[in-house]
Protein backbone atom coordinates (compact mmCIF):
# COMPACT_ATOMS: atom_id res chain seq x y z
CA UNK A 1 0.00 0.00 0.00
CA UNK A 2 1.61 3.42 -1.05
CA UNK A 3 1.04 6.05 1.82
CA UNK A 4 -1.32 7.78 -0.68
CA UNK A 5 -4.10 5.49 -0.61
CA UNK A 6 -4.01 5.48 3.28
CA UNK A 7 -5.86 6.38 6.14
CA UNK A 8 -4.11 8.73 8.50
CA UNK A 9 -4.13 7.01 11.81
CA UNK A 10 -6.78 9.07 13.78
CA UNK A 11 -7.01 8.33 17.56
CA UNK A 12 -4.22 5.88 17.33
CA UNK A 13 -2.46 6.22 21.23
CA UNK A 14 0.83 4.87 20.54
CA UNK A 15 3.70 6.64 18.47
CA UNK A 16 7.01 4.59 18.59
CA UNK A 17 10.51 6.69 19.27
CA UNK A 18 13.77 5.23 18.78
CA UNK A 19 15.72 4.80 22.40
CA UNK A 20 18.18 7.02 23.03
CA UNK A 21 21.25 7.39 24.64
CA UNK A 22 21.16 7.83 28.83
CA UNK A 23 21.98 10.93 28.41
CA UNK A 24 20.25 12.19 25.17
CA UNK A 25 17.50 14.56 25.19
CA UNK A 26 14.51 13.34 23.94
CA UNK A 27 13.20 15.44 21.10
CA UNK A 28 9.53 13.82 20.98
CA UNK A 29 8.62 14.72 24.78
CA UNK A 30 10.87 18.03 24.76
CA UNK A 31 9.61 19.72 21.74
CA UNK A 32 6.73 18.43 20.28
CA UNK A 33 3.60 20.33 20.79
CA UNK A 34 -0.09 19.67 19.69
CA UNK A 35 -1.47 16.82 18.49
CA UNK A 36 -0.41 13.71 20.29
CA UNK A 37 1.57 15.39 22.79
CA UNK A 38 -0.70 13.97 25.69
CA UNK A 39 0.09 10.62 24.99
CA UNK A 40 3.61 11.49 24.65
CA UNK A 41 3.96 13.39 28.03
CA UNK A 42 1.75 10.56 29.50
CA UNK A 43 4.65 8.23 28.81
CA UNK A 44 2.29 6.66 26.06
CA UNK A 45 5.66 6.19 23.43
CA UNK A 46 7.34 2.69 23.42
CA UNK A 47 10.64 2.60 22.47
CA UNK A 48 13.22 0.71 19.83
CA UNK A 49 16.66 0.37 19.15
CA UNK A 50 17.24 2.20 16.03
CA UNK A 51 18.63 0.06 13.43
CA UNK A 52 16.90 -3.03 15.06
CA UNK A 53 14.15 -3.82 13.18
CA UNK A 54 13.25 -6.87 15.11
CA UNK A 55 12.39 -4.75 17.93
CA UNK A 56 9.91 -2.22 15.84
CA UNK A 57 8.41 -5.35 15.02
CA UNK A 58 7.92 -6.89 18.56
CA UNK A 59 6.46 -3.09 19.55
CA UNK A 60 4.02 -3.54 16.96
CA UNK A 61 2.45 -6.93 18.00
CA UNK A 62 2.55 -6.22 21.33
CA UNK A 63 0.71 -3.57 20.88
CA UNK A 64 -1.11 -4.34 17.70
CA UNK A 65 -3.95 -1.66 16.60
CA UNK A 66 -2.45 0.84 18.50
CA UNK A 67 0.20 1.99 16.22
CA UNK A 68 0.34 5.72 15.48
CA UNK A 69 3.27 6.44 13.96
CA UNK A 70 7.30 5.56 14.35
CA UNK A 71 9.71 8.83 14.60
CA UNK A 72 13.04 7.99 13.40
CA UNK A 73 16.00 10.56 12.45
CA UNK A 74 17.99 9.97 8.83
CA UNK A 75 20.92 8.08 11.14
CA UNK A 76 21.13 7.58 14.67
CA UNK A 77 23.21 10.99 15.82
CA UNK A 78 22.60 11.39 19.65
CA UNK A 79 24.50 14.26 21.59
CA UNK A 80 28.02 12.90 22.89
CA UNK A 81 27.79 9.63 21.04
CA UNK A 82 29.42 7.92 18.46
CA UNK A 83 26.93 8.43 15.35
CA UNK A 84 25.64 5.29 13.97
CA UNK A 85 24.68 5.53 9.98
CA UNK A 86 21.01 3.95 9.28
CA UNK A 87 21.23 0.49 7.44
CA UNK A 88 18.85 0.56 4.20
CA UNK A 89 16.94 -2.09 5.29
CA UNK A 90 15.90 -0.48 8.57
CA UNK A 91 15.03 2.37 6.83
CA UNK A 92 12.65 0.36 4.12
CA UNK A 93 11.46 -2.12 6.99
CA UNK A 94 9.99 0.75 9.08
CA UNK A 95 8.03 1.98 5.59
CA UNK A 96 6.90 -1.43 5.12
CA UNK A 97 5.90 -1.78 8.71
CA UNK A 98 3.98 2.00 8.79
CA UNK A 99 2.44 0.74 5.40
CA UNK A 100 1.27 -2.29 7.12
CA UNK A 101 -0.51 -1.13 9.92
CA UNK A 102 -1.86 2.55 8.52
CA UNK A 103 0.72 3.95 10.46
CA UNK A 104 2.87 7.53 9.64
CA UNK A 105 6.78 7.15 9.46
CA UNK A 106 7.74 10.31 10.33
CA UNK A 107 11.39 11.46 9.83
CA UNK A 108 13.33 14.13 11.76
CA UNK A 109 15.32 16.49 9.02
CA UNK A 110 15.87 19.22 11.68
CA UNK A 111 19.74 18.42 11.61
CA UNK A 112 20.16 15.91 8.57
CA UNK A 113 18.22 18.01 6.26
CA UNK A 114 20.05 19.13 3.04
CA UNK A 115 23.17 17.61 4.08
CA UNK A 116 22.56 13.63 2.80
CA UNK A 117 20.63 14.52 -0.33
CA UNK A 118 19.07 17.23 -1.76
CA UNK A 119 15.76 15.42 -1.86
CA UNK A 120 15.41 14.08 1.85
CA UNK A 121 17.58 12.33 3.28
CA UNK A 122 16.25 8.79 2.76
CA UNK A 123 15.63 9.40 -0.82
CA UNK A 124 18.59 7.18 -1.70
CA UNK A 125 16.93 3.91 -0.47
CA UNK A 126 13.36 4.88 -1.69
CA UNK A 127 11.89 5.71 1.53
CA UNK A 128 9.21 8.38 1.59
CA UNK A 129 8.14 9.28 4.90
CA UNK A 130 4.91 10.75 5.43
CA UNK A 131 5.84 13.65 7.76
CA UNK A 132 9.52 14.98 8.72
CA UNK A 133 10.54 18.10 10.28
CA UNK A 134 12.90 20.52 8.57
CA UNK A 135 14.75 23.45 9.73
CA UNK A 136 18.58 24.25 10.09
CA UNK A 137 20.03 24.12 6.70
CA UNK A 138 16.53 25.88 5.47
CA UNK A 139 16.79 28.76 7.19
CA UNK A 140 20.53 28.88 6.74
CA UNK A 141 20.67 31.30 10.22
CA UNK A 142 17.22 32.62 10.24
CA UNK A 143 14.22 31.10 12.40
CA UNK A 144 12.24 29.08 10.17
CA UNK A 145 10.79 25.63 10.23
CA UNK A 146 8.75 23.52 8.05
CA UNK A 147 6.56 20.68 8.52
CA UNK A 148 6.07 18.59 5.15
CA UNK A 149 3.37 16.22 5.22
CA UNK A 150 1.60 13.77 2.56
CA UNK A 151 -1.39 14.62 1.09
CA UNK A 152 -3.16 11.99 3.14
CA UNK A 153 -2.41 14.31 6.24
CA UNK A 154 -3.78 17.30 4.87
CA UNK A 155 -7.08 17.51 6.45
CA UNK A 156 -5.93 16.71 9.72
CA UNK A 157 -3.34 19.18 10.07
CA UNK A 158 -5.54 21.96 9.15
CA UNK A 159 -8.09 20.75 11.92
CA UNK A 160 -6.27 22.02 14.99
CA UNK A 161 -5.30 25.70 15.72
CA UNK A 162 -1.51 26.32 16.57
CA UNK A 163 -0.11 30.11 16.34
CA UNK A 164 2.70 32.02 17.58
CA UNK A 165 3.76 35.75 17.72
CA UNK A 166 6.72 35.53 14.96
CA UNK A 167 5.49 32.53 13.32
CA UNK A 168 4.44 34.64 9.71
CA UNK A 169 7.56 37.08 9.48
CA UNK A 170 8.49 37.02 5.93
CA UNK A 171 12.20 37.34 6.26
CA UNK A 172 13.14 34.02 7.15
CA UNK A 173 10.46 32.98 4.91
CA UNK A 174 12.23 34.41 1.59
CA UNK A 175 15.45 33.59 3.31
CA UNK A 176 14.84 29.98 3.55
CA UNK A 177 13.19 29.88 -0.27
CA UNK A 178 16.65 31.77 -1.08
CA UNK A 179 18.57 28.84 0.59
CA UNK A 180 17.17 26.00 -1.00
CA UNK A 181 17.22 27.65 -4.66
CA UNK A 182 20.74 28.30 -3.98
CA UNK A 183 21.65 24.70 -2.65
CA UNK A 184 19.97 23.56 -5.77
CA UNK A 185 21.77 25.68 -8.12
CA UNK A 186 25.41 25.64 -6.87
CA UNK A 187 24.60 21.82 -5.60
CA UNK A 188 25.57 22.26 -2.18
CA UNK A 189 25.28 18.89 -0.90
CA UNK A 190 28.04 17.85 -2.86
CA UNK A 191 30.14 20.80 -2.14
CA UNK A 192 29.40 19.69 1.29
CA UNK A 193 30.93 16.29 1.21
CA UNK A 194 33.89 17.41 -0.50
CA UNK A 195 34.33 19.40 1.80
CA UNK A 196 33.53 17.03 4.58
CA UNK A 197 35.53 14.47 3.02
CA UNK A 198 38.94 17.11 3.31
CA UNK A 199 38.16 17.19 6.66
CA UNK A 200 37.64 13.88 7.87
CA UNK A 201 40.61 12.47 5.97
CA UNK A 202 43.03 15.37 7.30
CA UNK A 203 41.97 14.69 10.61
CA UNK A 204 42.21 10.47 10.16
CA UNK A 205 45.73 10.82 8.81
CA UNK A 206 46.57 13.39 11.30
CA UNK A 207 45.16 11.23 14.48
CA UNK A 208 47.57 8.45 13.06
CA UNK A 209 50.60 10.55 13.33
CA UNK A 210 50.32 10.95 16.65
CA UNK A 211 49.08 7.43 17.45
CA UNK A 212 45.88 8.76 18.76
CA UNK A 213 42.75 6.24 18.57
CA UNK A 214 39.81 8.43 17.37
CA UNK A 215 36.99 7.37 16.15
CA UNK A 216 35.20 9.56 13.17
CA UNK A 217 31.39 8.67 12.42
CA UNK A 218 28.89 9.92 10.31
CA UNK A 219 28.36 11.23 6.85
CA UNK A 220 31.17 13.97 5.87
CA UNK A 221 28.89 16.55 6.48
CA UNK A 222 28.32 15.87 9.74
CA UNK A 223 31.17 14.69 11.20
CA UNK A 224 31.85 13.97 15.07
CA UNK A 225 34.97 12.86 16.63
CA UNK A 226 35.39 11.05 19.79
CA UNK A 227 38.17 9.54 21.72
CA UNK A 228 38.53 5.68 21.23
CA UNK A 229 37.40 4.24 24.59
CA UNK A 230 37.00 7.58 26.45
CA UNK A 231 33.44 8.14 28.14
CA UNK A 232 33.85 11.33 30.31
CA UNK A 233 34.83 13.82 26.96
CA UNK A 234 38.22 14.68 28.96
CA UNK A 235 40.67 13.88 26.26
CA UNK A 236 37.92 15.63 23.50
CA UNK A 237 37.73 18.67 26.18
CA UNK A 238 41.33 19.37 25.60
CA UNK A 239 41.01 18.57 21.95
CA UNK A 240 38.37 20.96 21.60
CA UNK A 241 39.97 23.80 23.85
CA UNK A 242 43.67 23.69 21.94
CA UNK A 243 41.35 24.27 18.60
CA UNK A 244 39.42 27.01 20.83
CA UNK A 245 42.72 28.64 21.29
CA UNK A 246 43.47 28.52 17.54
CA UNK A 247 40.44 30.07 16.35
CA UNK A 248 38.56 26.91 15.47
CA UNK A 249 35.38 26.07 16.56
CA UNK A 250 34.34 22.43 16.86
CA UNK A 251 31.94 21.14 19.39
CA UNK A 252 33.26 17.98 22.08
CA UNK A 253 29.71 16.70 22.76
CA UNK A 254 27.44 17.30 19.37
CA UNK A 255 28.49 16.34 15.96
CA UNK A 256 29.47 19.07 13.26
CA UNK A 257 27.94 20.93 10.46
CA UNK A 258 29.65 21.14 6.95
CA UNK A 259 28.62 24.43 4.82
CA UNK A 260 28.67 25.43 1.44
CA UNK A 261 30.57 28.52 2.62
CA UNK A 262 33.22 26.42 3.23
CA UNK A 263 35.95 26.67 0.51
CA UNK A 264 39.27 23.89 -0.03
CA UNK A 265 41.10 27.05 1.71
CA UNK A 266 39.53 27.17 4.68
CA UNK A 267 39.37 23.55 5.39
CA UNK A 268 42.79 23.54 5.10
CA UNK A 269 43.36 26.21 7.53
CA UNK A 270 41.00 24.06 9.84
CA UNK A 271 43.40 21.24 9.39
CA UNK A 272 46.33 23.44 10.28
CA UNK A 273 44.54 24.22 13.70
CA UNK A 274 43.39 20.70 14.56
CA UNK A 275 46.76 19.38 13.42
CA UNK A 276 48.57 21.72 16.65
CA UNK A 277 45.84 20.79 19.06
CA UNK A 278 46.13 16.82 18.16
CA UNK A 279 49.61 17.28 18.77
CA UNK A 280 48.94 19.01 23.03
CA UNK A 281 46.76 16.05 23.13
CA UNK A 282 49.52 13.34 22.50
CA UNK A 283 51.59 14.97 24.74
CA UNK A 284 48.37 14.65 27.68
CA UNK A 285 48.25 11.12 26.47
CA UNK A 286 51.37 10.21 27.08
CA UNK A 287 51.72 11.21 30.48
CA UNK A 288 48.32 9.62 31.02
CA UNK A 289 50.18 6.54 30.01
CA UNK A 290 53.11 6.87 32.18
C1 LIG B 1 17.44 16.43 15.43
C2 LIG B 1 16.67 17.57 16.02
N1 LIG B 1 15.31 17.51 16.05
C3 LIG B 1 14.58 18.51 16.56
C4 LIG B 1 15.19 19.64 17.06
C5 LIG B 1 14.33 20.71 17.63
O1 LIG B 1 14.20 21.73 16.72
P1 LIG B 1 13.52 23.11 17.18
O2 LIG B 1 14.49 23.76 18.09
O3 LIG B 1 13.37 23.85 15.89
O4 LIG B 1 12.25 22.78 17.85
C6 LIG B 1 16.57 19.78 17.05
C7 LIG B 1 17.21 20.99 17.58
O5 LIG B 1 18.37 21.22 17.52
C8 LIG B 1 17.34 18.71 16.49
O6 LIG B 1 18.68 18.76 16.46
Amino acid sequence: MSSRDRNPPTGRPLPLGPRQSPTAGRWPEDHLIGVGVEQIAEGKTAYYTYNDLASVEKLVTEHHGDLAGVIVSPFRHDAGFDQEMVDPAFAQGLRRICDENDAMLILDEVRTGFRMSFGGSWQQYGVRPDLSSWSKAIGNGYPVAAVLGAEVLREAAGSFFVTGTFWFLAVPMVAALASIALLEEHDGVTHMFARGNQLVSGLREQAASYSLPVNITGPLTMPYLSFADETDHQFMLAWTAECAARGVSVHPKHNWFMSTALSEADVASVLVATDAAFGEVAKRYSLAEQ
